[in-house]
């Protein structure tokens, strides 16, 4: 889950990948380090905090050189400190290295590297690639073998990018996503597009197991066994200025508010794709569905939903879960795989155990290049733009969104869904913001919140709650509001912030049930809502819409609440403490 990049160009490498790791920082912020090459001296620096903060302490300025690799981590082995992050050396300074994934077998490496004389600078399991380098390339003198050879000795999950003296730049992966940026004033090897996204669009995916090598001028690419492959040039779409906060002051809110857009475009999915997932599941004996975090949320979501509207039977499994739950599948199953990021590694582990078992794997992504998208049988793409805030938001409604469109193709009920109504409807929504945000102000220092939702609604509230987790470091949690009484009553005493999703529906008046045991017993009371009710000591209004599609519109209020509740909490709501976008480990 680190950020790995190396460029070899014309321009000054430092200038160049200081943008790259600012755009990549998403995927690990604990630390920073950045080597670069010149006249074939190798300058290292780094130090811990995020890009913006270490930037003056790194002195780009002088560091020359037209040869660069850099990192940000998200520490595994290892506390976080300057010593480990990367780059690491081999012991005669002539190596470079930065790593992205776990080597599982450091420990026994690093001691026959000891044994061998080799003195290790950090705690990490990474340091172990640049020794390992060392030791092959001193036998055979040929970067290639010395990659492919290094390769062989590692086991675990992999992606680096290492810097040989003779100014050649190599890499390899090993389950961890490796991408080469074919620009014309040099190219890029990086864990993500947006590493290079400024310079060019012209990308090569590199498959698994596969061993590059590059200068300014080319790119050969090789399997582990040191043969000559070749991969497919693709034209990468995003638009840089996506990127930008523009005039945000954070990419959470910048991405909590680009929903009044991007919803109507994840219902504007072209029918034809949604019919081969229909054909699918339509041929399929056993429905599995399955994610993470909040792509888990949606898969719940789905299940609720086809219950409700279709005779569609499904079985929802959490992707860290699935090789404990995975009996049943065969060549009659598939699997609905859901990730934004299409690289977390519980996701892909689910996906490849549904393969071996001959299952079907469907997704639903954000990133049509992502591993998850080049692994299923038939994918859909939410089309959110690139979600650059740790926290999930716009890419959550996108899944929605594409579900609802499933259901509906898939049950005799109809959801009566204009697409069009849907920007107004959001922006409805937005405009309580202020109002939100004072009540964040209120509530700022209590210690838990509980979130109630029946139905279609508890899916939400366990998604509100983990937004107010993540974001605000507050103990938050999402209850089937009928479930109270069996227990989570116990906790609620005077001024308990517990939040209600009730919106006029077949669960109202049930939810208010559970509500009144609450406010009885002290709680203060935050309704969300098309319709007010005295109970509430706090009201946040919903336009009144199609019943099933309030789920879509009640996760905004919940994540404007985290994102203020994260700010009068002073923690930055895009860089969340100990947490990491992309999650590539298992
Ligand atoms: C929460 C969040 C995470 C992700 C989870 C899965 O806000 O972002 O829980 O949802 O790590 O990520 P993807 O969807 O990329 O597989």
């Amino acid at each position: 889950m680190c950020s790995i990049i190396g460029y070899t160009g014309r321009f000054g490498a430092a200038s160049v990948l200081i943008g790259s790791l600012k755009r990549m920082e998403y995927r690990g912020y604990d630390s920073v380090g950045m080597a670069t090459m010149e006249s074939s001296k190798i300058l290292v620096r780094k130090d811990v905090g995020k890009v913006i903060e270490v930037e003056k302490s790194l002195q780009l300025d002088a560091m020359p050189g037209q040869i660069g690799i850099g990192h940000t981590r998200w520490a595994t082995h290892g506390s976080i400190n300057k010593i480990n992050a990367h780059p690491h050396m081999d012991c005669n300074n002539n190596i470079v290295v930065v790593h992205n994934g776990i080597i599982e077998n450091y420990k026994q490496l690093k001691v026959d590297l000891q044994n061998n004389g080799h003195v290790f600078k950090s705690e990490t399991d990474s340091e172990v690639i640049a020794h390992l380098i060392e030791c092959h390339y001193s036998k055979y003198n040929d970067v290639k073998q010395a990659v492919i050879e290094t390769c062989k000795n590692l086991k675990g999950s992999y992606a680096f990018v290492v810097i040989f003296k003779s100014g050649l730049v190599a890499g390899a992966r090993q389950d961890e996503p490796l991408i080469i940026g074919l620009g014309k004033d040099g190219n890029f090897i990086s864990s993500d597009v947006l590493g290079f996204i400024e310079y060019t669009d012209q990308s090569i995916f590199l498959d698994n197991q596969d061993i590059v090598i590059l200068n300014e001028n080319n790119v050969s690419i090789y399997d582990f066994n040191g043969n000559p492959v070749s991969r497919d040039v693709t034209q990468v779409a995003w638009e840089l200025g996506d990127i930008d906060k523009g005039k945000y002051a954070h990419y959470t809110h910048k991405e909590i508010h680009e929903q009044q857009y991007s919803i109507e475009k994840a219902f504007g999915i072209q029918t034809e794709s949604i019919n081969k997932f229909i054909d699918v599941i339509l041929k399929s004996k056993n429905i599995f569905i399955t994610g993470s975090g909040t792509s888990y949320h949606c898969a719940m979501l789905a299940k609720y939903l086809l219950n409700k509207l279709s005779d569609i039977r499904t079985e929802i499994v959490m992707s860290s879960e699935f090789e404990y739950m995975s009996r049943l599948l065969d060549e009659n199953s598939v699997l609905i795989a859901i990730s934004q990021s299409g690289e977390t590694a519980d996701v892909l582990h689910a996906a490849k155990i549904a393969k071996q078992n001959h299952a079907k794997i469907l997704s639903i992504i954000n990133i049509p290049t992502s591993s998850l998208a080049r692994f299923s049988d038939h994918y859909l793409t939410i089309n959110c733009g690139p979600e650059i805030g740790v926290a999930a938001t716009k890419s959550f409604t996108g899944q929605l969104a594409i579900f609802y469109s499933i259901v509906n193709k898939l049950s005799s009920t109809r959801i009566e869904i204009k697409f069009s109504d849907f920007s107004d409807i959001i922006n409805e929504v937005l405009e309580q913001e202020s109002h939100i945000e004072k009540i964040a102000e209120d509530i700022k220092k209590t210690k838990d919140i509980y979130i109630l939702g029946k139905s279609l609604h508890y899916p939400i509230g366990l998604e509100g709650s983990l937004k107010i987790k993540e974001l605000a470091y507050i103990h938050a949690e999402g209850i089937a509001a009928g479930e109270i009484k069996h227990g989570p009553l116990a906790l609620i005493e005077n001024n308990t912030v517990v939040i209600v999703l009730n919106p006029s529906d077949d669960t109202y008046t049930d939810t208010l049930n559970s509500v009144y045991e609450m406010k009885s017993r002290g709680a203060t009371i935050i309704g969300i809502s098309n319709q007010t009710n005295e109970i509430y000591d706090y009201f946040i209004k919903l336009p009144t819409i199609n019943k099933l599609l309030y789920p879509i519109i009640e996760i905004i209020p919940l994540q404007i609440l985290s994102y203020y509740l994260a700010l009068k909490n002073n923690a930055n709501p895009d860089y969340p403490r100990n947490l990491a976008k992309s999650v590539t480990v298992r």
